[in-house]
């Protein structure tokens, strides 16, 4: 008899149908591809009509986790429910019945990955997670085996489509963020509750993925390093367009003499770069490492199919064979640099065109604390000043001390420039 992979999933939305359906139209080629054949057994989910109206019946579809756990046929399981939990104590659990796990699950990776992965090492079984970062892009596959061989020195990446979508609709159109978020919901391009990604947290989450993969150290998502789009008006996307920038959420991760620079935040980078033209709800993750040098990975980040192809990559990889059993590696002692320490170069705009101000308050104080400007220019009665390179803890403390000196007067919006994307 042919020999079958059976596998359990849960959830049903918007991955977990994909998969199905994905697997159903691509079964032929995945099963030999895979060298067996895929069978989906179970399903659960809260509400099961669409399972069974979705697969005509053909999975056993029910609201019970155990039932995926304690099925003995069952050796592998799709967990794409979402949420810490019940995600993680079913993944767990699932862990502990000898089954190993495909997840899409980078908010529970990012802060319990550890927990995760130290369990799987300990029953011996895999975890997959190619979904998990940028949709489609195989990017976790890229870093844990093309790229394999080299030192990774920096990640920038365009990692949450609905960011992305937000943010070129207001450089297409001079939108605000409110209405721009308006028509991103209206076209399904963002959540009804869309915190999670305009306030950079899923951008964050991923990025804390990949850290921990290239660089070898346990997952680490500092919510203090992670900054959102909320604050972003037209205005500044129109200033950033005139100076030869575009505005993107921005996650990069770099190392600074072994340590690692890990942040995520409104960037502006020059419009000529390849990531400023990944526009809409596309994703592009740039890897670079010392033997390959620059790396440029570009595609769907998200939705149904673009998801479920790299669900069905982590199956066709177990039923193969392969192992995913992540370490932190003990050759590499790496911290992360403070918040403070960060060195960037910055887009500083001022709601005032006076020269008086710029030359008597806000030049004396930016000198005072030896940041040095390269570059000034008078925008629509604003003021807008490119920096050079200099410390958070330096830049905070000028910007604080000239909105205290002149809160009647000033006020300012501050945005990092790009230090090095293609
Ligand atoms: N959507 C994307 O484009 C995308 C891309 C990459 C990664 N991901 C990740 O993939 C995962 C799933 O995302 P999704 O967009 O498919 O979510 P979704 O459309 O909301 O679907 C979630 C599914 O999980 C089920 N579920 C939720 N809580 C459950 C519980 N306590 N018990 C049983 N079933 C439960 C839901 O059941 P009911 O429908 O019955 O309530 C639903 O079938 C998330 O971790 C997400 O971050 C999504």
């Amino acid at each position: 008899m042919a020999e079958k992979l059976i596998v359990g999933m849960a959830g049903f939305g918007t991955v977990g149908s994909s998969v199905y359906q994905v697997l159903k139209r691509n079964a032929a080629l995945i099963h030999a591809r895979a060298g067996k054949q895929i069978e989906i057994k179970r399903v659960v989910c809260r509400k099961t009509d669409k399972v069974i109206l979705q697969t005509q019946g053909n999975v056993v579809a029910s609201n019970d986790l155990n039932s995926i756990i304690d099925d003995p046929s069952i050796s592998v399981v799709i967990e794409v429910m979402g949420g810490i939990e019940p995600a993680k104590t079913f993944i767990l659990n699932t862990l502990k019945n000898g089954k190993d796990v495909i997840t899409a699950n980078k908010a529970l990776l990012a802060t319990h990955g550890d927990e995760i992965f130290t369990e799987a090492r300990k029953q011996n079984r895999s975890v997959f997670f190619e979904a998990s970062v940028a949709g489609g892009i195989p990017v976790i596959k890229a870093l844990r085996e093309g790229l394999a061989g080299n030192q990774i020195s920096e990640i920038s990446g365009i990692l949450n489509g609905t960011c992305n979508y937000i943010l070129s609709a207001m450089h297409k159109t001079p939108l605000s963020f409110a209405e721009a978020l308006k028509n991103a919901q209206q076209l399904g391009y963002a959540e009804a509750d869309p915190t999670f990604d305009i306030e950079g947290l899923d951008t964050g989450h991923k990025l804390s993925i990949l850290t921990s993969l290239a660089f070898g150290v346990p997952f680490h998502f500092d919510i203090t390093a992670v900054e959102g789009i909320k604050g972003i008006s037209s205005l500044d996307i129109q200033f950033a367009q005139k100076l030869g920038f575009v505005v993107k959420l921005l996650a990069t991760v770099e190392k600074i003499n072994d340590r690692l620079a890990y942040q995520v935040a409104p960037t502006l980078i020059p419009q000529n770069s390849i990531l400023a033209q990944v526009s809409d709800a596309m994703n592009a993750v740039e890897i670079v490492g010392d033997a390959v040098g620059k790396t440029l990975f570009y595609g769907a980040g998200a939705g149904g199919e673009a998801t479920a192809s790299a669900v069905l990559a982590d199956v066709i990889d177990i039923a193969k064979g392969h192992k995913s059993i992540v370490k932190p590696d003990s050759a590499t002692v790496v911290t992360f640099l403070d918040n403070n320490e960060k060195r960037n170069k910055n887009y500083i705009r001022f709601n005032s065109s006076s020269l008086n101000d710029l030359t008597n308050h806000v030049l004396p104080t930016l000198e005072k604390h030896q940041i040095v400007v390269e570059k000034i220019e008078e925008i629509n009665e604003n003021l807008v000043l490119l920096t050079q390179e200099i410390d958070e803890k330096t830049l905070q403390k000028a910007l604080t001390e000239l909105s205290q000196t002149y809160c009647n007067q000033l006020s300012f919006t501050r945005f990092r420039l790009a230090k090095s994307v293609n």
